[in-house]
Formats: C-alpha cells, structure tokens, sequence
C-alpha cells in the first residue's frame, strides 16, 4: 500500500505551523483509513488536532494557506479539512476521484435525507434543511434516478407523495400511484388541481395550528406536542417547465412553495432546459437547495445555480449523477448523487406493477380487441389521439406492452398480461374470450 511514513506527516505538519507563525501543534491522532466510498482504494490520513491546547484560533489552522502548506512540505498532496469541527486533515496521496455510483446509505437516521457525496464528505441534510430543491440537467444526465432518491427516502420516512409527471416516465402511473397521495398528475389541469388540494391541506393544518394555544407557528412546533403528529409532505415535478409556462400555475406554485416551509411541504422541481423565463424570480427565490446535473447550455445550470461560471462548468459534467449544488450547510460542492434506496414492493422492479382501475379497465379493453393496443382500439375505449399515444409509449416502457414484429411491429399486450395475470381480481371476461 501507499503510506507516507508518519513522522513524514508530523514534520510537514510542524514545518507548516513554523511557516503560518501558529507555534507548535500538538498532534492527538495519526490513522491510516478508507476514505468515503471513492473508487480507488485511496490510502487517507487524518490529522486530529486537539484545539483545546491551541493558542491560534482553528480557523488559521483549517484554512487554506495551512493545508496548502502542509501539501507542499509533503511534495504537493491535495490537503482537506475532513469535516467542520476541529482542525482535522485529510490528506490525500493521489488526487481523489469520486466514485460513478454510490449507493443510498442503509439504516439513515430517520430526521436526515442522503443526497450523495462530495470528494470529502457525505451530502447529508437534515429533515428540518430539506427545505425546496430545483434541479436541472440535460436528458440522461440523472434527475429521473434523483427524484426516485427523493421520493424513496421520503416514503421511507412517511412523507406524503405529490408526484407530477408530463410524459409519465419517471412516476409511471401504474408503479407510483400506490405510493402518492393522488394520481400522478401529467396534464397542466391535474397539477393545478393537484396544488389546489395542497393548498386546501394547508388552510387544514393552519386551523389545527390557530387551535394550538399558544397558537403554533410551524409543524416542527405543532409536532413536538401533538398527539398524532402531521405527516411532511413531498411534491416532486419532472419536467417542471411543462407546467411553468402558464403563469397562472407558476403563480400558484409560488405560493404553495412559500408557503410549504411552514405546513411541511418540500418542493422539488426537475427539467432539463431552464430559461429566466421559465422561473419567476418569485418562484425561484423559494428554493435553498439548487443543483445541476450536466447541461447541454450554460443558461440552463445559470439559472439553476445562479451562476454563469458554474452554469458553464455544468457542461462538463460526464458521468451521470454527477453534479454541482448548493446545498444548505455545505456551500457549493461538485457531488455525485446516491443511487435510489429499495422501493417497497410495486415500485422499481417489483413484478407486477400496480394498475389503477382506469388502467385496469384499458387492460381489459385490449384483452377484448385480442391483446392489440393500436392507436384505433385505444381510441375506440375513449382516449383521445394524443393520449392514446402517450399510453402507448408509457406502457411499452412498463413492460405492459410490447411490440409484435409478427404484426408489424403493431403494440401488443406482453404475453404475461395476455395470459391474464391481473394483480387482483379474477377476471371472468377473459376466459370467455378465449372460449
Ligand atoms: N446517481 C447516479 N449514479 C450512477 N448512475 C446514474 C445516476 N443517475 C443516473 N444514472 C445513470 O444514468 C441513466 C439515466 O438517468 P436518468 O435519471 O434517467 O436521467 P434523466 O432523468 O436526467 O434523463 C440511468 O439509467 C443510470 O444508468
Ligand atoms: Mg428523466
């Protein structure tokens, strides 16, 4: 293994405190460790200073001059503070690397959501700092596999799902509907609805508050004491800007976002093309945690980041579910994102996804048309042009449907929903159609 001999650290160290004027520095701890969970097998020291027997105030010590000093008396080693209390080094022997994937941490405590890590720590942030996220990033490039880390952790600790989705991609009905508190909603009248009934839950929650005595300012408060405590709640939107363009919507989402710190509410909105024009600065300012994924265009990680320098580092993002964020309590930090937790069953891989009676009711539908899904039967049930084609493309991404090369690559119910294997009831008008 790669080591730097510990008397080798302890002189830089001396040698760099005489440099920085700090007088001697008493070391209390030398380990040799795994660093995080960076790909290569990255020999780390870490550095412990007791800053109790420190003259100098820990900021001198931690600072960059000190790190950079120590680097150079150890041959130009990339010198970083291991955390924010106490003056502790890392020192790295090779330039670090982040690791292409990393997995969602196991047994979290319950009050902290995983986002991902940095080169030098874990981006972890806490319940009461998850406040409103806006993510951007080109197709590809990772949001899909972050609003699922999202919505995951926050199921896991019994949030209440709003989910909106456009294209149905990333919340497909039939495998997230059994986790939101409503259908999904793809269409701008079913999101506007959608923070209609968030709106209406928090004129509920402000009359349990006003009822409080003394009257109770936020959940956090009115949970402390409660008997049945409110559960959080979790709006997540792909393809936010979708929606965004009527400004009666983005008006209302302002609100919403304003107001959702105090009744319990997260926002998080996703797209890949951010414009000024698709965000208000009203809407924007509601959001503390910002990140991107890699853009295609400067503008898009501008907006997001607030930044045109790291608006165009965003474009040089590679790997996907690497990124560049504001995070609250961290600053800014280059990271790369956790990979979802384990859905419960009837999400991500679950065998049978979960229909909902409409889409039962289409199954059906196709069953009795021989297991063709063309645009004409779907039609024939009801659906208009456009939407029979989104079902379409959205079931052949599920797996419900397939296509036939047989009939001309016409959309065809997968044989193992032909065959009947609805997830619940028995389904009489099938045998009779086989019949
Ligand atoms: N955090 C991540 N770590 C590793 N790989 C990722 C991560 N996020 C996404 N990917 C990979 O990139 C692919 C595309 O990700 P996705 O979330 O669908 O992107 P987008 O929604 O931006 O189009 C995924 O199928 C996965 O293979
Ligand atoms: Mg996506």
């Amino acid at each position: 293994m790669h080591e730097l001999p510990p008397e080798t650290i302890r002189d830089a160290i001396q040698r760099a405190a005489r440099t920085m004027r700090l007088g001697h520095v008493p070391i209390d701890r030398l380990v040799y460790t795994r660093w995080l969970t960076t790909t290569d097998v990255l020999p780390v020291v870490i550095v412990n200073l007791d800053m109790a027997d420190l003259e100098k105030p820990s900021a001198r010590l931690l600072g960059r001059d000190m790190r950079h000093e120590i680097g150079t008396h150890l041959g130009g080693a990339l010198v970083l503070p291991s955390n924010h209390s106490g003056a502790r080094y890392v020192i790295f022997l090779r330039k670090p690397r982040l690791p292409e994937t990393v997995p969602c941490p196991e047994n979290l405590p319950a009050q902290t959501f995983a986002l991902g890590v940095t080169i030098d720590e874990h981006l972890h942030l806490p319940v009461a700092r998850m406040q409103n996220v806006l993510a951007g990033g080109a197709p590809g490039s990772g949001k899909s596999t972050f609003l699922h880390l999202l919505a995951g952790q926050a199921a896991g600790k019994g949030y209440r799902l709003f989910l909106a989705d456009p294209q149905e991609n990333t919340f497909a009905p039939g495998a997230w509907e059994g986790l939101a508190a409503l259908p999904v909603a793809s269409s701008p009248a079913a999101f506007q609805a959608l923070l209609e009934s968030l709106l209406e839950i928090f004129a509920e929650r402000s009359a349990q508050f006003a009822a409080q005595t003394p009257v109770c300012p936020d959940i956090e408060t009115y949970n402390r004491t409660a008997e049945e405590p409110l559960p959080r709640l979790m709006l997540l939107v792909d393809e936010a800007n979708t929606f965004l363009v009527d400004k009666t919507i983005q008006n209302k989402l302002a609100d919403v976002a304003r107001q959702g710190r105090k009744y319990g509410l997260t926002v998080v909105l996703a797209a890949h093309d951010w414009r000024a024009a698709s965000i208000s600065k009203g809407l924007s300012a509601n959001f503390t945690t910002r990140l991107t994924f890699r853009v295609d265009d400067a503008t898009s990680g501008q907006v997001v980041l607030l930044s045109p320098k790291l608006g165009k580092a965003a474009m040089n993002l590679r790997h996907p579910g690497r990124g560049i964020g504001r995070f609250p309590g961290y600053g800014i930090r280059l990271f790369q994102a956790c990979l979802p937790p384990e859905m419960p069953s009837g999400v991500r891989g679950a065998s049978a996804p979960l229909l909902t009676r409409r889409e039962r009711e289409i199954l059906e539908h196709i069953r009795a048309h021989g297991g063709k899904a063309t645009l004409e039967v779907l039609q024939a049930y009801g659906l208009g042009q456009r939407e029979a084609r989104r079902l379409q493309a959205a079931w052949l991404e599920r797996g419900l449907l397939v296509r036939d090369p047989m009939q001309g690559n016409a959309c065809v119910l997968a044989a193992e929903w032909h065959a009947g294997v609805l997830p619940d009831k028995p389904d009489k008008a099938d045998k009779a159609d086989k019949a």
